[in-house]
C-alpha cells in the first residue's frame, strides 16, 4: 500500500509486485547526485543496515537496471518538471530516480523512503525487516517554490539538536525554506561577535510566564540559550545539504526589548530609563522599541554584516511587525527625526527605518522580506512581504508588485489550537483542525494571473510563547504540518473539492512514519494525558474562518 505525503503532483501508478533491496543492492549515482547519494546511504543505510555500496557512475542513467538504486539528473526532466521535479521508476529489476536537478533528486529520495514503509524512518533495523519498493512510476514537482516553516526560537529556545531535527522533518515533507525567528523581546539567539552582550545578557531571562500573558503562573527558572556562529554555520550547511534555504529573521524596530536590555542606547532613552529594562519574561507586544537614531542604524548594520556572512540565501527577514509607537510619539529625538526627514508621522518613520535596511541589503545583493506591516507608509519594489494578518496584506502587496509569502494567522499559525474543548494544551487562537489546514488555499482569491505570479509560496508559522519544549512544538506542529506540506507541494484542487478523506487514509501510514521518527504529534483522538496542560490559561478566540 502506497500512501505518499505530500501526494505526488503528477500522479503515481502502482503495479503488482516489488523490487526488494538487499545486501547486494548498489546505490549508483551519476553527475550531480552525490548529495542525495550521501543522504540515502546515511539514512537508509542506518534504517536498513544495508551497505548500499557504490556502483559505476556511468551506469546511473542507463535504462537496463541490474538490481540497483540509480540516481541521475536529466535535462529533459529539468525542462518538463523544473529543478525540483523528479521521476521515479521502480521495476522488478531496480529503481531509477531521475531529477530535474539535485533538489528534485533529493525530493525523489524522500518519496523513495516513504515507499519503503514506516520502518525506513527508524535509525536501526528491526529484526527480520524486509525492504520492498512497490512497482511504481511517479512524476512529481512542487506547486510553490517557497514551502516554508517558521520556528520561533526566541520565545523558547530550541537547542541546536532540535533545529537539526526539524530540518530533517522539513525535508521528509519536501519543505524548503526555514524561517529562523532568531530575535524577539524575550531573547536574542544568535552570537554577534562585535556585540557580546547580545549573548551574555540578551540570550536569557530569569523566569517565564507559564501560559498566556493573563495567566498567573510563572516558571521560576532561568530560560535561555543561543547559537554560536559555528552552530549557525552547521545549521545552514545541514539545511543546504537538504535543499533547504535558511531565512534569518532579526526583528526591527519592534520586538527588540532583549537587545535594548543588553545595549540600553538602542532604546528611546529620552522617554524611559532603558538601563532598567530586562529581557522580557512575559508575552504580548512590548512598547519598548528601538530608537530611530543613527546609533541604532549603525548598530544593526553591524549585526546584519555578520548575519550576511553566515546566511548565504538571498532573503533576509527584518521583522517589521507590531512596532508600537507610544515611545516614538513621546520622544523628542523621534519627533526631530520626523521633521528632519519631512515625514508625516510615526508610521512613516517606521517605513523610513525599514527602507534604510531595504536599501542597505539591496546594495549587498540581498532582498529584504518583512511582515505585512512594512507595506504601511510605502515600500521599495524589491522588498517582499510575509502576509500574516489574513489575506489582505498579501493581496495589497501582490497588487503593488511585491513578491509575497502567504502565512495568514487564520489558517497556518500552528501555535493556534487544533480542536475545541478543554483538553487542548494552553488553548490559544482559532480552532484550526487538520482539515482546516488541508483546505487552506495560499493564493488569495481575486488576484489576476500576473498578480498571482507574485505569490512565491506559503509558510506555516510556529510561535512558541506557550510551547516550552520540543514535545510541545511537535504537538502543535504535527500532524498539521503534513497537511500544510501537501498544500504547498501538491497541485490540489480548490479547497472545497479537496479529498480530505483520502488524505486521512494516507495519514494512517504517515502517523506510523512520525512514530518511527519520534514525533510527539497530536493523536487524532486528542492529546495523551501528558500532552495536556490542565489549569494553564490560554486565550482561545472564537469565530468562523474568515476570507473563505
Ligand atoms: C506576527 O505574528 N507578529 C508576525
Amino acid at each position: 500500500m502506497v500512501d505518499v505525503i505530500p501526494a505526488p503532483s503528477g500522479g503515481a501508478a502502482y503495479g503488482d509486485g516489488s523490487f526488494e533491496l538487499g545486501p547486494d543492492t548498489r546505490l549508483v549515482a551519476g553527475e550531480g547526485a552525490a548529495g542525495t547519494e550521501r543522504w540515502l546511504r546515511a539514512t537508509l543505510g542506518a534504517a536498513t543496515g544495508l551497505p548500499l555500496a557504490p556502483g559505476n557512475a556511468g551506469d546511473a542513467g542507463a535504462a537496463d537496471n541490474a538490481g540497483d538504486v540509480r540516481l541521475s539528473i536529466d535535462p529533459q526532466v529539468t525542462r518538463e518538471l523544473g529543478e525540483e521535479g523528479y521521476r521515479m521508476d521502480v521495476t522488478r529489476a531496480g529503481a531509477h530516480l531521475v531529477g530535474g536537478g539535485p533538489a528534485g533528486l533529493f525530493w525523489g529520495a524522500q518519496t523513495l523512503r516513504q515507499l519503503l514503509g514506516p520502518d525506513a524512518f527508524r535509525r536501526a533495523p528491526l529484526p527480520g525487516a524486509r525492504w520492498r519498493l512497490p512497482l511504481t512510476r511517479v512524476q512529481d514537482s512542487p506547486r510553490f517554490r517557497w514551502r516554508g516553516l517558521l520556528l520561533d526560537v526566541a520565545r523558547h529556545f530550541m537547542p541546536k539538536e532540535g533545529v537539526l531535527r526539524y530540518l530533517d522533518l522539513m525535508a521528509a515533507h519536501k519543505l524548503n525554506v526555514f524561517h529562523f525567528h532568531l530575535t524577539d523581546d524575550q531573547g536574542w539567539r544568535i552570537e554577534i561577535k562585535r556585540y557580546p552582550k547580545l549573548t551574555e545578557t540578551a540570550s536569557w531571562r530569569t523566569r517565564s510566564k507559564f501560559g498566556h500573558r493573563a495567566s498567573p503562573l510563572w516558571d521560576e527558572k532561568p530560560h535561555g540559550g543561543y547559537y554560536t556562529q559555528d552552530d549557525i554555520r552547521e545549521i545552514v550547511a545541514y539545511a543546504a545539504e537538504r535543499h533547504i534555504t535558511v531565512v534569518p529573521e532579526i526583528d526591527v524596530p519592534g520586538h527588540s526589548q532583549a537587545a535594548i536590555a543588553a545595549y540600553p542606547e538602542l532604546g528611546n532613552t529620552d522617554v524611559i530609563d532603558t538601563t532598567a529594562l530586562t529581557v522580557w519574561d512575559s508575552w504580548g507586544i512590548s512598547s519598548n522599541v528601538l530608537a530611530p537614531t543613527d546609533t541604532t542604524l549603525r548598530f544593526y548594520e553591524g549585526v546584519f554584516e555578520e548575519v550576511l556572512e553566515l546566511f548565504p540565501g538571498r532573503f533576509v527577514h527584518v521583522g517589521g511587525d507590531e512596532c508600537r509607537k507610544e515611545q516614538w510619539s513621546e520622544s523628542v529625538t523621534a519627533k526631530t527625526r520626523i521633521t528632519e526627514l519631512g515625514l508625516g508621522d510615526e508610521d512613516e518613520l517606521q517605513s523610513w527605518f525599514i527602507g534604510h535596511f531595504d536599501a542597505w541589503l539591496t546594495a549587498r545583493g540581498r532582498r529584504l522580506i518583512g511582515w505585512d506591516e512594512i507595506l504601511e507608509g510605502g515600500l521599495a519594489r524589491n522588498a517582499a512581504v510575509s502576509s500574516w494578518r489574513g489575506y489582505g496584506g498579501g493581496v495589497a502587496a501582490a497588487r503593488a508588485g511585491h513578491d509575497v509569502v502567504m502565512c495568514p494567522e487564520q489558517y497556518v499559525y500552528l501555535d493556534h489550537r487544533q480542536a475545541p474543548g478543554e483538553d487542548e494544551p494552553v488553548p490559544i487562537g482559532f480552532v484550526r483542525t487538520l482539515e482546516d489546514v488541508y483546505r487552506f488555499e495560499p493564493v488569495p482569491p481575486g488576484l489576476t494571473a500576473a498578480e498571482a505570479e507574485h505569490i512565491l509560496g506559503t509558510q506555516a508559522n510556529v510561535w512558541t510563547e506557550v510551547l516550552e519544549d520540543s514535545a510541545r512544538v511537535d504537538y502543535q506542529t504535527f500532524p498539521r504540518l503534513a497537511a500544510f506540506a501537501e498544500v504547498a507541494w501538491s497541485r490540489l484542487p480548490a479547497p472545497a473539492d479537496r479529498d480530505f478523506a483520502d488524505f486521512e487514509r494516507r495519514m494512517t501510514t504517515h502517523y506510523r512514519r512520525l512514530d518511527a521518527l519520534g514525533v510527539a504529534y497530536r493523536p487524532p483522538t486528542g492529546p495523551r494525558p501528558w500532552q495536556r496542560r490542565p489549569g494553564v490559561l490560554g486565550r482561545p478566540i472564537e469565530g468562523p474562518l474568515p476570507n473563505r
